[in-house]
């Protein structure tokens, strides 16, 4: 579980460095290699319209939130076997729990 409210900043950086080539984060910037994260927390998996998920990824159904988030950042192939996401995790578990801080406040 994620320990409590991160450092914003520090996520900001990480998304930057480690997911920014293939994810947007604002309302109408749309799908890149992977899909659009506007709206992400409440959401299921696999609901981005005009995004061409793996079944992986569509079928495993979570709704997407801390926790789901928490686990799944930690190792996305370990979390949604089959999935096409080519990104290893990231291990501490600070870095996740400051990334999702920022995501929380970037993608509403
Ligand atoms: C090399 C490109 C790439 C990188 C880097 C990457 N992703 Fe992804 N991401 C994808 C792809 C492609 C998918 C779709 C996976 C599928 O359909 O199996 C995806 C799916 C996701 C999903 C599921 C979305 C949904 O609607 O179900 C989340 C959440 C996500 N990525 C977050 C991140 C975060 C946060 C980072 C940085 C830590 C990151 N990704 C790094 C390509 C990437």
């Amino acid at each position: 579980m994620p320990v409590g409210p991160g450092d914003a900043k520090k996520g900001a950086g990480l998304f930057k460095t480690r997911c920014a080539q293939c994810h947007t984060l604002k309302e109408g910037e749309g799908n890149k290699v992977g899909p659009a994260l506007h709206g992400l927390f409440g959401r299921k998996s696999g609901q981005v319209e005009g995004y061409s998920y793996t079944d992986a990824n569509k079928q495993k159904g979570v709704v997407w939130d801390d926790k789901t988030l928490f686990d799944y950042l930690e190792n996305p192939k370990k979390y949604i076997p089959g999935t096409k996401m080519a990104f290893g995790g990231l291990k501490k578990e600070k870095d996740r729990n400051d990334l999702i801080t920022f995501l929380k406040e970037s993608t509403a």
